[in-house]
């Protein structure tokens, strides 16, 4: 049973138990009303309050009904906040720890509403790309306000009770004993003689309403240009400003059924899940045993050790910063700091959290001073070598039980653990540029990492605020491996008779934060060139477009050094065509023989994509990645992929696996094909009707 029902002196006390969040399901939704004819019909009963069993008064409608008849099916979420609402006997709302979406819509429906501080309280579903569809862009601004509460809908933002205490929406916010609190409220509000208020029959009061609504326009218009839902919520709560409650709720329901089936929407919810079907492993039970991390080593305090080093201080776990120098050590520390001022100057940060942070960083150049720590994160050169020296040396000194993992993008790392005694403890850490910021982690399971090693680190990623995805070892990983097709494409294009100029725009209008050329030459065409030529070695066969060869010949590496595939101006990060750069492609397409076309936006962008999506799903047939979600969160998360697409392997399934396989056919038959080898799997879940995701 998804609502219990109990009573104490005269108030009836339905409480929502559909853990983990008190979903409103088809079964809750039905328990309550229930409850609350139950309650109607029981002459001892003077008042109800409302509550939610475990940690959620509600988390709002069960998203994992959306698109299923269950959704609709009634009791809806609207009748049963009708029942509530038209209850003859008071009904409160009893609220801790989260209120959201649907389950503030709920509390909305209540005569009364009583809060623990501390409780959570959204409307979030527009960051589900749909709107609050249960009468909350109705009742929230009837409850705190035009502004506060267009505020919250459109931005979908938590807003902690204790702030909205007097606000409107609470008659009480309590700090001790919540359930005790409102059996006081109930039996008090059960003594007094309805009709009880409803929140519905409040007025709203702005003296600028319609100037209020055209400024939330234009602040959406420019900052949620792709996404339909923020306009919608507008539309909505406007209807209710104008033309009065009952309007007001019929557009909402019309805007909801119209949102929930689009795109947009499918791919939040596809990230939203996502991001929580990444921290579970088919072969690591969630009751897995973690280890303590208590302590952090970090090796090497360039570009990348900094940066992760500041990801445990954030998170209050002290860090031991270890350099073979003192005046790298010192250029790390100099770094760390200057960043954390940086935060202190855009007032993220406070100067005495800074000081916190830096007094847990403790620098060394020895590695006694590791002895210690639980967990040891290598961020050392990449080079084989180098690696094996210091994996040795941890080897000697780390203490049993301690985690190593190396933070490298291309070598082996079930070599790297080969080097130690204890290949179970050792695991690949795959933070991303700025190691600080990005909030990507591949976690990079080696042959012989013990389970515990695997979930301890997926722990300590939620701790760290990343969002971490498990890859097992190949070249690249999930996502460097694919990027590597992704820019094999852009290249050919060039040869083929594009442009770089023309590549990024069509890709940046598809979405992506930046294109193939722009972000080669943010990252430095250096680091593409050393992997090719690794390749010329590995896989002399794997053809590869050397037009980027010839560029890095010329020492265009990039911004860093003022030109790359394009031009810079000194002190200017934008990206100017480049007329020398242009006439070398032609130049080159002339002399290997290709005769340069016009190649159209749409079919760069499914080149690249496909590029992305073929492999990956080769990556899913050989076990890397173990869901298709798995490599949309690397995506999302690392590489800029557009959000409102879901990721390359949804935006796939998006245009139909049948379609994608057509289109790989039609490539692969043109100059450069032999690049495109369609993964047998594509084929096959098209015949069955199927996608990656389903
Ligand atoms: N429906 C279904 N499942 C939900 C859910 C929901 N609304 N909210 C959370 N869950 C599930 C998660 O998928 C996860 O499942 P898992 O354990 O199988 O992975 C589990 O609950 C726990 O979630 P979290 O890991 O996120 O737990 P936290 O404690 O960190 O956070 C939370 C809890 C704040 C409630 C967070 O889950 C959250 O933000 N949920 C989404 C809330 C939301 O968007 N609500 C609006 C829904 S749409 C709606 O109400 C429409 C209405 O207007 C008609
Ligand atoms: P970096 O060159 O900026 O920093 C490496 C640091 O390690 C230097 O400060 C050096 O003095 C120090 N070092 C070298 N040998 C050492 C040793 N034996 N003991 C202690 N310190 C030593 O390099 P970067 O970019 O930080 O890369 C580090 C690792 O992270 C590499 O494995 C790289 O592949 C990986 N990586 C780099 C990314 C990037 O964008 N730069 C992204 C993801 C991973």
């Amino acid at each position: 049973m998804a609502v219990d029902y109990t009573t104490h002196d005269g108030v009836a006390v339905i409480t929502l138990n559909n853990p983990p969040v008190n979903g409103l399901g088809l079964s809750t939704r039905a328990g309550i009303v229930e409850g609350i004819e139950r309650a109607q019909q029981d002459p001892a009963v003077t008042a109800i309050v409302l509550t939610g069993a475990g940690k959620a008064f509600s988390g709002g409608a069960d998203i994992t009904e959306f698109n299923t008849p269950k959704a609709t099916q009634e009791p809806t979420l609207g009748t049963v906040i009708k029942a509530v609402e038209g209850s003859a006997k008071p009904v409160v709302a009893a609220i801790h720890s989260v209120a959201m979406g649907g389950g503030l819509e709920l509390a909305l429906g209540a005569h009364y509403r009583i809060a623990a501080v501390g409780a959570q309280i959204a409307l979030p579903e527009v960051k589900l790309g749909i709107l609050p569809g249960a009468g909350g862009t109705q009742r929230l601004p009837r409850a705190i306000g035009l502004e506060a509460a267009l505020n919250m809908i459109v931005s979908g933002n938590v807003v902690m009770s204790e702030k909205l205490a007097g606000s409107g929406l609470f008659d009480e916010v309590v700090e001790g004993d919540l359930a005790k609190a409102a059996l006081a409220f109930a039996t008090k509000v059960g003594a007094q003689k309805g009709p009880h208020p409803k929140v519905r029959d409040r007025k709203i009061v702005h003296a600028e309403a319609q100037g209020f609504i055209q400024f939330a326009r234009n602040t959406v218009a420019t900052l949620a240009k792709q996404f339909p839902a923020p306009h919608k919520c507008i539309d909505a709560v406007e209807a209710g400003v104008l033309n009065g409650f009952d309007k007001g709720l019929a557009v909402e329901r019309e805007c909801f059924m119209a949102l929930v089936q689009t795109p947009e929407s499918r791919a939040l919810r596809h990230a939203f899940f996502g991001e929580r079907a990444a921290s579970k492993i088919p072969d690591v039970p969630s009751d897995t045993p973690v280890r303590d991390i208590k302590s952090v080593a970090v090796i090497g305090a360039g570009t990348m050790g900094g940066g992760i080093a500041m990801n445990f201080l954030n998170a209050g776990i002290p860090v031991t910063l270890l350099e073979t120098k003192q005046d790298a050590l010192d250029r790390g520390l100099a770094t760390i700091r200057k960043n954390y001022e940086g935060n202190v100057k855009k007032g993220k940060l406070t100067a005495d959290a800074l000081e916190q942070r830096l007094a847990l960083l403790r620098p060394t150049l020895s590695y006694d001073d590791l002895k210690n720590a639980d967990l040891i994160v290598e961020a050392v050169f990449e080079e084989l070598g180098v690696k094996e020296q210091v994996f040795r040396q941890l080897d000697e000194v780390a203490k049993s039980g301690a985690i190593l993992a190396s933070n490298t993008s291309t070598l082996d790392v079930n070599r790297i653990a080969a080097f130690t005694k204890r290949p179970q403890d050792v695991i690949g850490m795959h933070f991303f540029s700025p190691a600080n910021v990005m909030k990507l982690l591949e976690v990079v399971r080696g042959e012989h990492t013990s389970k515990d090693v695997l979930a301890t680190v997926m722990k300590l990623a939620k701790k760290i605020r990343k969002t971490a995805v498990v890859s097992g070892v190949c070249d690249g990983f999930i996502g460097n491996r694919m990027v590597e097709q992704y820019i094999r494409q852009a290249l050919f294009m060039l040869e083929e008779g594009a442009l770089p100029a023309q590549v990024d725009k069509a890709i940046e209008k598809f979405g992506f934060a930046m294109g193939p050329f722009r972000m080669s030459d943010l990252a430095g065409n250096d680091i593409g060139w050393a992997i090719r030529k690794r390749r010329y070695q590995e896989q002399p066969d794997m053809h590869y477009s050397k037009i980027a060869d010839r560029l890095c010949e010329t020492g265009r590496f990039g911004q860093k050094t003022g030109g790359g595939w394009y031009d810079y101006k000194a002190g200017d990060r934008n990206a100017h065509p480049s007329k020398l750069v242009d006439d070398m492609i032609v130049a080159y397409s002339q002399e290997t023989g290709a005769t340069r076309r016009k190649i159209s936006d749409d079919e760069i962008v499914e080149r690249l994509v496909f590029a992305l999506a073929n492999e990956g799903a080769k990556i899913l047939e050989e076990g890397i990645a173990s869901k298709a979600s798995d490599i949309d969160m690397v995506y999302l998360t690392g590489y800029g992929f557009p959000l409102y697409r879901g990721g390359p392997m949804l935006y796939a399934d998006t245009v139909g696996l049948y379609n994608v396989e057509r289109a790989i056919r039609r490539y692969a038959s043109q100059p450069n094909g032999d690049a495109w080898k369609a993964a047998s799997s594509i084929g096959e879940l098209a015949q069955q009707g199927r996608g990656f995701n389903r």
